[in-house]
């Protein structure tokens, strides 16, 4: 998943007044290149605060992007999602009166008066911004816009899962002393690669803070995916491919079963690189499928491994669907910093290769 964060300050770094009106920063320019920004995501995030101070809409304008969306089999409107803590939503909000959307809750506690206008999604403990993230990718979301507010946009920055920033300032607006509400200010970290430009009388600042790796991540992963073939079916095992990259550019590869019946190809992959004296400090792996979160038949899951041998980066293709454990392998990478990168387009050949199981396994499995 992209995550994207957009917000329009005013020029001593509000998101809004402390007045009852909502405050309009962005001009009329500012706000279209936003309506374009939009279009380019699949779904979008704002926090219960900024619902209750500006109930906002979250809605598509251009007509003819929403047709591409319903031509393409998607809902002519971005999926609209947003938190909370306190479960105190109002069921008339535009959030969800308005547009034709998929809309999820996000929620730490039961919520009333909202059902079948959204998807509520509960956590065990508290919601990060990784919870988020994975919930969302496993139900398709690719890239993510997020708008606000304050809280919001912090939690995403904080949890090193923004790759892309966009700052819109107004410099003709300052509200002084006393009359600011919601503040957030971003800097650009050292080596960001930022652009910045005038728009309608808005400096506009766009920064990459995570580099675009798709097409590299794609064609290793796409040797993962080949070797999840060599591993032999079996009624209890996913058949799965690993491989790692180092930072000097040495691969290892491994397979499923490849050494041992209890050994998962991470595992195998791993216990190479280790053979061959690596540091897998800042190394990739790419799995075929999410790294398992639980064992029983080894100490250590994979996604401990993962963590163990701080590894930078986790590349996969599928999710694993819960036939045997609800894994969390997803989330807890990223809540550890790691960063995680999905990329389901390859995942026909990790189905392929698990044809068995569908066959098996299907009655149980929750995809
Ligand atoms: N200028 C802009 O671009 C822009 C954009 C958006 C918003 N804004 C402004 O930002 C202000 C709102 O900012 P804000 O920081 O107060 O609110 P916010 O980030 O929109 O929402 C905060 C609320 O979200 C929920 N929440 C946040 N983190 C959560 C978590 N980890 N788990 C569960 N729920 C979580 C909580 O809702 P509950 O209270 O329900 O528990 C929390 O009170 C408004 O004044 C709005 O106008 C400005
Ligand atoms: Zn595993």
């Amino acid at each position: 998943m992209r995550i994207t964060l957009s917000f329009a300050t005013t020029a001593d770094g509000y998101l809004d007044d402390c007045s009852d009106r909502r405050l309009m920063i962005s001009t009329p320019e500012d706000w279209e290149a936003v309506l374009r920004l939009r279009a380019g995501c699949d779904a979008i995030l704002v926090g219960a605060g900024t619902l209750r101070r500006d109930n906002p809409a979250l809605l598509l304008r251009d007509s003819e992007v929403r047709a591409r969306r319903v031509a393409a089999g998607l809902r002519p409107d971005l999926t609209k999602v947003t938190m909370t803590r306190s479960g105190h939503l109002d069921p008339a909000w535009r959030f969800f009166t308005e547009g034709d959307a998929d809309r999820y809750v996000f929620s730490e506690t039961e919520i009333n008066g909202i059902e079948g206008l959204a998807e509520v999604i509960s956590s065990n403990g508290s919601i990060t911004a990784a919870f988020v993230a994975t919930e969302l990718e496993r139900r398709g979301i690719r890239h993510l816009l997020v708008e606000g507010g304050a809280e919001t946009l912090r939690m995403f920055l904080d949890a090193g899962l923004a790759d892309t920033v966009r700052r819109a300032v107004n410099p003709q607006l300052r509200l002084g002393p006393g009359k600011g509400g919601a503040q957030f200010r971003f800097e650009p970290p050292h080596g960001a690669r930022c652009t910045e430009e005038r728009l309608g009388g808005m400096e506009v600042l766009t920064c990459e803070l995570h580099p675009d790796t798709a097409d590299e991540d794609r064609r290793w992963l796409a040797e993962a995916v080949r070797e999840g073939f060599r591993a032999t079916p079996c009624a209890s095992c996913y058949c799965v491919g690993a491989v790692i990259v180092l930072p000097d550019g040495r691969v290892f590869r491994g397979y499923t079963h490849e050494t041992s019946p209890t050994h998962h190809a991470e595992q195998e992959a791993i216990a190479k690189a280790l053979a061959a004296g690596a540091d897998l400090h800042g190394a990739a792996i790419y799995s075929s499928m999410e790294p398992c979160s639980q064992r029983s038949s080894e100490p250590e899951s994979c996604t401990q491994l993962i963590l163990r041998h701080g590894f930078a980066r986790v590349v996969f293709a599928g999710y694993e669907p819960a036939c045997f454990v609800h894994c969390q392998g997803a989330r807890l990478l990223r809540e550890a910093g790691v960063e995680v990168r999905v990329y389901p387009e390859l995942a026909h050949g990790v189905q392929e290769a698990n044809a068995h199981l569908d066959r098996q396994t299907d009655a149980n499995c929750v995809h």
